[in-house]
Order: C-alpha cells, then structure tokens, then sequence
C-alpha cells in the first residue's frame, strides 16, 4: 500500500480512490472458498433410497455438479464394495429422513465412515413433511468424525408409506419444486453460499440413539408389518436381490421377510411388478418416484 510515512491520511485516500478494486479483490477471495476446490474435485456421493425420492434428488444435484464442473461418482449405500473415499474429494450424503432421523442403516453407515481429517461433507436428505432439526444431529455425527460440513438440505418430497391415495397432480408439483431446489442448492455448493444448519435442538440426543439402536423402527415395524403375498407373488425375485438389510429370504415354496433386519424402507413394496409385497390389514397405494429400471441404472 501506499503511504508517505506521515500518517495515515493518505492510507485512506488510497483506500477510496481503489475501493472498486478492492472489491473484486474480496469478491475473488470469497470465491477461493472451499467450493472453488470442488470445481476441480471429486465428488464421492453416497445415496440411500428406498422408493427413489432421493436418489431423484441426488441425481439431480450431482448433474448439476457435474454441469459445474465436478467429477461425481454415486455408491449406493447397501451395496458391497462402496466405500471409495481416496485420495482429494468431497463427500455427499443422500438419504431419507425416518423417525425425524434415518434408517438405522444409514445411520451405521454414517457412523463407519472413515476419519474425515478435514475433508468437506455436504447432506441432501429428502422428507414428507417434518425432520424437527434432525441436520444438527448429522452435522454432529460427521464433525466429530473430523469431516468439515459445507452445507446441507433436506428437500420435501412425497409421502412414500401408508398412502391411502396417490395424489398424481400434487405430487407432481412436490417433485417439481424439489428439483428446482436441488439445482439451486448445488449451485450454492459451488459458489460457497451453502450452510449445514445446526438444526432445532427439538429432538435430543436420546432420540438419535433410540433410533439408531432400531427401537424407533421395531415400534414403526408393528404398525405397519411387511409380507409377502405368495399366492400373488410371481417368484421374479427383484425384492430379495435388491433389499438393502437382506431381509428378504426364501425357502422351496415361499418367499419371507426377516422382521428384525427389515429397515422399513418400502423398496420392496414400491418396486415389486405385482403389488405383492404389501402391509396386511392396511390397504395402501403403491408409490415410487421412478420405475425400477431407472431406480437401478448406475
Ligand atoms: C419408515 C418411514 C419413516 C418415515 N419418517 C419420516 C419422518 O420422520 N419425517 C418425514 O418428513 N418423512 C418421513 N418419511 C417419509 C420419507 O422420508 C419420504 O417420503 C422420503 O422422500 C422417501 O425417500 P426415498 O424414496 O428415497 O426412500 C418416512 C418414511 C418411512 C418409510
Ligand atoms: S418382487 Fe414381488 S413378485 Fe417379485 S419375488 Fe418379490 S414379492 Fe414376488
Ligand atoms: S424387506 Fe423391504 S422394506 Fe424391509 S429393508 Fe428390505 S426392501 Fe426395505
């Protein structure tokens, strides 16, 4: 800087005669943030999805990653073989939000990541309705593990259980609106205007672990068991091999479902051809965001 070694006059002068240039200084420092390196970076995005509201949403943020510049790979939490965090990138999450929290599932996978050691994590969960703050509780869980978190959504998307009626119109306009959100939110990523919300701490941490420990989602199970109809059942076996908590099994005549491995996530029952996985005594509408064929492509 300039300065005539008087005082501190002329400092000030200068200040004002460059402010324009000051400014696009600031402007471009702000742009050196964290995202200026996702630009150049990989992404490593882990999707859960049970009946694809979220992986339609994930989907949709990692496009608009990659239309920005990103290398984004999908793993799909379930699978064998996921976990490929190596080297430069940054981690995503996608996962639906059960019992204002997730499927114990997701919450065990994201509790076995590996040490984040400062490396950026951002969240994009979908919901019907309510979450109560559950974000803080993930920002938690991924910040003691030493990830940085960047920013997080949780986008509303249809009601995916237990639905009497699908309203086609309303879900349609639901789904519209997610997805515009979603682009936006990955522009945010990009441009370093993103937050991960502390949450409402509505829901204790005594919550978090009585979901995790399944004690929420054995309660849920009883409401709303799932079977097999096997007198309907055309034996394709498309829920067996593609049931996250292998909960699905079979013996000579029949197929089964294991209650205590069953994570409630309604994939079985949104994608099964003949309606025959079903809730007994509770008559619902089949949904899913997407046909299994789209569900399943890489
Ligand atoms: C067992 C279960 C519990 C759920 N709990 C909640 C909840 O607490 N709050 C909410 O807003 N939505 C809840 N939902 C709805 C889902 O979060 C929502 O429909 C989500 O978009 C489904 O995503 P998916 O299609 O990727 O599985 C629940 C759904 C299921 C099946
Ligand atoms: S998806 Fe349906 S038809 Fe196919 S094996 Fe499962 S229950 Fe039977
Ligand atoms: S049995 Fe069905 S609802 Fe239960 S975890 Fe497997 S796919 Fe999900």
């Amino acid at each position: 800087m300039l300065q005539c070694g008087h005082c501190t006059c002329c400092c000030y002068l200068y200040y004002f005669w460059s402010w324009p240039e000051l400014n696009e200084k600031q402007n471009i420092c702000v742009k050196i943030s964290w995202s200026e390196e996702l630009i150049f970076m990989k992404v490593e995005y882990y999707v859960f999805s049970g009946t694809g509201n979220t992986l339609m949403i994930a989907r949709e943020v990692g496009g608009r990653l990659a239309e920005r510049g990103c290398d984004v790979s999908y793993r799909m939490i379930g699978k064998p073989e996921m976990f490929k965090i190596q080297g430069e990138c940054v981690v995503g999450l996608a996962f639906p939000i059960a019992f204002f929290s997730s499927y114990p599932l997701v919450l065990n996978f994201i509790a076995s990541l590996p040490q984040g050691k400062g490396r950026k994590i951002f969240m994009t969960a979908t919901m019907a309705g309510a979450a109560m703050g559950a974000e803080g509780k993930f920002r938690s869980m991924v910040s003691d593990k030493g990830y940085v978190p960047v920013g997080s959504e949780i986008f509303q998307m249809p009601g995916n259980y237990n639905n009497k009626t699908i309203d086609a119109v309303k879900n349609k306009a639901t789904i519209t609106g997610a997805l515009t959100e979603a682009r936006s939110f990955a522009d945010s990523l990009i441009d370093g205007t993103s937050r991960w919300n502390r949450g409402v701490p509505i829901i204790p941490s005594l919550w978090q672990w009585f979901v995790r420990s399944g004690r929420a989602l054995r309660f849920f199970y009883g409401m709303f068991p799932i079977a097999i109809d096997n007198d309907r059942c055309i034996k394709c076996m498309r829920c067996l091999e593609n049931c996250p908590a292998h909960a699905i099994d079979k013996n000579s005549e029949s197929l089964f479902i294991y209650p205590d491995r069953c994570q409630s996530c309604q994939r079985c029952v949104a994608f099964c051809p003949v309606k025959a996985v079903i809730v007994p005594g509770k008559p619902a509408e089949q949904y899913r965001a997407m046909d299994f064929e789209e569900f399943i492509k890489d």
